[in-house]
């Protein structure tokens, strides 16, 4: 979490940092400032809030710079305030820096620097690591910044990612990664450096992605990469295949709006060159590579965190009916944390949109060091966790901006449904004719993802009538039981309502007590193996007069009768409509909380990209 963005170069610096907080706010925002240096002074500004009130603030302030780095923020020490936003500026004022992550023994060095008589303005860990670097540089004769900040690393544990700007030094930005993203924009004449490449697209598509351990000096023609051994890297360039108008809203209201109604286009853009409904094949470079390896895995175990967790789940039902693999699904929060049993033929699917997730990352790393081998499923090209995968798939639904996830989680279902058929088809626990019915099936899926969202008003209607309830319960039973779980979330992120999400049946053991003529009980029944079980959780919602809302399949209309309010999707094999189930829940979430004035693409308190554990 946290967005940092630098230029130097010939251009004015505001503007482009100004620009490129907007498109990293995602990331956090709860605070944000600048710093500009120009004639050997730093001006730093903040501001509480988010970067349009930063922007607000700065109306008749001077701006004129040609160096600046600029930060919105997700706190994680001290509160948000204005005294707590970055940048920060040390002790003597020469220093200012930008920081994205955790220093993990902070403590214990402001201790230090407290008793050598240093005074703290803020609540961070980010200052501390400041002082900690101009107290080594300031007090060690002939000692450089870029030494100073070289030993400074050494000595913390944690993450980050650090831009720092000296007054003396009027083009330089010095940059640092651990564990938090940096992207490096070449340009003619002028470096961008950010979290990731939206605030770098509209000026270049030439990036170098700093790795771990690396340390960028920054001036308008150079770029150095060192590693924390003062030894020169070269930079490996490589060209994005991004374009501006992904990242804006192209005429709708949010992002999260633009992004469900992309559905269609992105399912397709990730089955497109994959599937060949024709042949009735699909082919997937990552997985057929090393279909050895997967055919003949022990065990799957599939960390992800949040939404992608949940298409984890989906994953799990999927693999074991058709690939006959046993599938473990684990909060990799969880696992990093515990000692677990990793053997050398266990695969790992990594489940991640953004690719930098930190607890997803580092889970990774403890699997490795047991000889799993890690299969990335990623949105982001080129991210910590694509990268530290052995092979993988990416879910090619293009940056999502809105926090809450919605068209890649359907592009991680997408691919792990190809994953989990190519498996099967290879392992042959899958018969010919279900395996094309399933490629046929998922070919359409874009389609009649259209259809869905072609009626999205019929759930602007049902979010009218039931956007004050104060609590939500979302069922579903076998593949659909993970998008109950998605869909409570969804509601819980962007509408602040409280949502609990529960397999059907499991509902006779706890949450049913919470039924009565308020409740509102969103029931996954469409036409499945499991429907008439489902059918009768309805009964039993009904008998104790919830309000049911149910989200079924065209036509079904004994279904439709028991309900208060439902919503029809077209017909889909039960494997795959967990594709299609998600989309009204989105649109559903959507509303209540547009309805309810909530800033849904920024709710309260969340991030979009989880880059501190
Ligand atoms: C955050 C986001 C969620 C996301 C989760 C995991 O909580 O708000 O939308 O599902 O992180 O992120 P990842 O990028 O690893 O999928």
């Amino acid at each position: 979490m946290c967005g940092i963005v630098g230029y130097t170069g010939p251009r004015q610096a505001y503007p482009v940092i100004l620009k490129g907080l907007k498109r990293l706010e995602y990331r956090g925002y709860d605070s944000s400032g600048v710093a500009l240096l120009k004639d050997g002074s730093i001006s730093v500004y903040k501001k509480k809030g988010k970067v349009a009130d930063l922007e607000e603030s700065m109306i008749g302030k001077n701006i004129d710079a040609q160096i600046g780095i600029g930060h919105t923020r997700w706190a994680t020490h001290g509160e948000p305030s204005d005294r707590n936003a970055h940048p920060h500026s040390s002790s003597s004022g020469k220093l200012a820096m930008i920081h994205n992550g955790i220093i993990e023994n902070y403590a214990q060095i402001k201790q230090e620097l407290q008793k050598k008589g240093y005074k703290f303005l803020s609540d961070t860990d980010t200052e501390v690591l400041l002082n900690f670097i101009e107290d080594i540089y300031l007090n060690n004769d002939d000692c450089s910044l870029e030494e100073a900040l070289r030993i400074a690393l050494k000595r913390v544990s944690g993450a980050y990612c650090i831009l720092l700007i000296e007054q003396d030094n009027p083009d330089t930005i010095i940059a640092a990664r651990k564990g938090s993203p940096l992207v490096i924009g070449i340009g003619k004449g002028e470096h961008f450096l950010a979290s990731d490449a939206s605030p770098i697209i509209e000026y270049t598509k030439e990036v170098v992605y700093v790795n771990d351990y690396e340390l960028a000096i920054v001036k308008p023609d150079e770029l150095i990469l060192k590693n924390l051994g003062n030894e020169k890297i070269t930079p490996y360039i490589t060209k994005l295949d991004m374009e501006l108008a992904a990242i804006e809203k192209g005429g709708y209201e949010h992002f999260m709006l633009k992004e469900i109604f992309e559905q269609p286009s992105t399912i397709f853009d990730c089955l497109r060159g994959r599937l060949d409904a024709k042949e009735g094949l699909i082919k997937m470079s990552g997985v057929d590579n090393n279909i050895e390896q997967l055919i003949n895995a022990n065990r799957i175990i599939i960390l992800a965190c949040g939404t992608s967790w949940h298409a984890g789940l989906v994953a799990e039902y999927i693999i074991e009916e058709i690939c006959r693999i046993p599938v473990e699904v684990e909060y990799a929060s969880e696992f990093r944390y515990r000692n677990p049993i990793v053997n050398k033929g266990d695969v790992i699917i990594a489940i991640s949109q953004s690719g930098e997730t930190a607890d997803t990352l580092v889970a990774l790393e403890k699997a490795k060091e047991n000889g799993a081998f890690i299969f990335g499923v990623v949105n982001a090209v080129g991210s910590s966790i694509a990268r530290i995968s052995d092979a993988g798939a990416y879910t090619h639904a293009g940056p999502e901006i809105g926090v809450a996830s919605t068209k890649a989680f359907t592009g991680q279902l997408a691919v792990l449904m190809m994953i989990a058929l190519s498996i099967a088809k290879h392992k042959k626990t899958i018969t010919d004719d279900r395996y094309s019915a399933l490629v046929l099936e998922l070919d359409q899926v874009p389609e009649k993802v259209q259809a869905i969202l072609k009626n999205a008003d019929e759930l602007k209607a049902v979010a009218e009538k039931y956007k004050n309830a104060s609590d939500f319960l979302f069922l579903g039973r076998g593949y659909n039981f993970p998008i109950a779980l998605e869909g409570a979330l969804k509601l819980k992120e962007i509408s602040y309502i409280h949502a609990e999400g529960y397999p059907a049946a499991e509902m006779k053991h706890g949450p049913i007590a919470l039924v009565d003529e308020k409740l509102p009980v969103v029931f996954i029944a469409t036409k499945d193996l499991y429907h008439e079980k489902i059918v009768s959780n309805m009964q039993e919602i009904k008998a104790r007069k919830g309000k049911i809302i149910s989200i079924i399949t065209e036509g079904d209309t004994a279904t439709a009768e028991l309900s208060n309010d439902y919503f029809a999707i077209p017909p889909a094999d039960e494997l795959i409509a967990p594709i299609l189930t998600v989309v009204p829940l989105q649109l559903l979430s959507y509303y209540v909380g547009t309805l309810k004035g909530i800033d849904v693409d920024k709710p309260r308190n969340l991030a979009k990209s989880v880059t501190v554990e």
